[in-house]
């Protein structure tokens, strides 16, 4: 099968071009190794879930580890009714995985265990798992964003939490790790203690180690897509020229990477194969700027739904304004968790020139349309992108 440039979802090396994240893979393999629980939270579509599916293929190939991949997407409200409905769901989902992975012992003690009714005895079939399996249990779990209001999710990961406290103690056997995954940070959130709770904390994730690996593709990761491009299809690419060029655009943001990949591959190319010539790309900008797709629409919702937000990035892109970087300030802090800003030199930036652009386009639009005459004051200077 022909491979492609993917932009939606999961990238699968089989199935797509991909970049090469072995050394992201093999930093987190060592934070698993010590133990760590942590949460990757990046904005939409940075390559969260393509980093952890990667990874559990990374682990799974190992005959030391034994991968639990949760999801909670498909789980429908009645699972959040009761603890008892919860921990339904959670079996149906231990069931396939353990299948799946022919872990017969697991799979008795599934069979032994499926009366289980709370939260608490769910802890202790999950020591009673780990001292079974002759493997370390890593638990990854995505898409937290989706349960992170959800008291029942949030007991969980308190017991969850709960348990690594004790196995730091000596007194408990659980995961080897948790990785939890999604935009914002469950850290943050409260936890309402239950009245028969010893421990007393605010948090129910408060044991996270902090995850500060960039996921951002480099010049040199861009490269790797490229090269592999290349060799497939016999298509002559400046490696040097364009992975430089599409980095200087993106600022290494994985779906933006992927996307004028597949613009320039797919809507420009076309029947003219044979060499990537650099003026494909100012193209492929250009058509990108102008599409619509679910990256720049929740880029452009979330500009909309905060006018805090909005006002602050005006100044920036419009009024061309500095503004120093403080992550204790929230706006600074939300907008850097959607990927609309970054930190370089102290001073906050746009993350990339292609939302840059885009984010012009729109504001000038909003002026264009606006009735307010004081809002004329753009910058002047203010650099195209596209010149074709
Ligand atoms: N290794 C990679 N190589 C090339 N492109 C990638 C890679 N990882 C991610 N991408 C690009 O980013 C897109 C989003 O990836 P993914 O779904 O893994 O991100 P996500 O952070 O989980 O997104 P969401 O927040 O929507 O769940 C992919 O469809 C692809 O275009
Ligand atoms: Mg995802």
């Amino acid at each position: 099968m022909q491979k492609k440039f993917n932009i939606t979802g999961t990238c699968i090396p089989e199935k797509h071009y991909m970049v090469n994240i072995d050394n992201k893979l093999k930093k987190m393999i060592l934070m698993i190794e010590d133990g760590e629980y942590f949460t990757v939270n990046r904005p939409r579509q940075y390559g969260k879930t393509t980093t952890l599916y990667m990874l559990s293929r990374a682990l799974k190939k190992r005959e030391d580890y034994l991968v639990i991949k949760l999801s909670f997407e498909g789980m429908g409200d009645e699972r959040y009714s009761s603890e008892k409905s919860f921990i339904e769901g959670l079996f149906i989902q231990f069931k396939r995985i353990f299948l799946m992975d022919n872990e017969n012992q697991i799979m008795q003690l599934i069979a032994e265990n499926k009366e289980i009714k709370t939260l608490d005895e769910l802890g202790v079939f999950i020591t009673e798992l780990v001292l079974k399996s002759r493997k370390k249990v890593v638990l990854i779990i995505d898409e937290i964003d989706k349960n992170s209001d959800n008291q029942l999710f949030l007991n969980f990961l308190g017991m969850l939490r709960n348990k690594y406290l004790l196995r730091s103690e000596g007194e408990d056997f659980t995961f080897q790790s948790v990785i939890l995954a999604g935009v914002h940070d469950v850290k943050n959130l409260k936890l309402k203690l239950r009245k028969d709770e010893k421990r007393k904390y605010n948090s129910p994730w408060n044991i996270a180690v902090d995850f500060n690996m960039d996921m951002s593709f480099s010049k040199e990761e861009i490269g790797t897509m490229l090269q592999e491009y290349s060799y497939e299809t016999g298509m002559e690419v400046n490696l040097e020229y364009f992975s430089e060029r599409i980095h200087y655009y993106t600022s290494g943001y994985p779906f933006l990477v992927s996307r004028l990949c597949k613009i320039i591959d797919e809507e420009i190319l076309m029947d003219n194969r044979g060499t990537w010539k650099e003026i494909y790309l100012e193209q492929a900008l250009s058509i990108l700027l102008k599409e619509s797709n679910t990256n720049f629409d929740s880029l452009i919702k979330n500009l909309q739904n905060n006018n805090d937000l909005y006002n602050i990035v005006y100044k920036l892109i419009i009024e061309g304004n500095e503004l120093s970087y403080n992550s204790d300030n929230p706006i600074i802090n939300l907008a850097t968790t959607y990927g609309i800003f970054k930190e370089m030199d102290r001073k906050v930036k746009i993350h990339n020139r292609i939302y840059e652009q885009r984010i012009y386009n729109y504001m000038i639009s909003k002026v264009e349309t606006s009735t307010d005459i004081k809002g004329y004051n753009f910058r002047d200077n203010f650099y195209y992108l596209i010149t074709v």
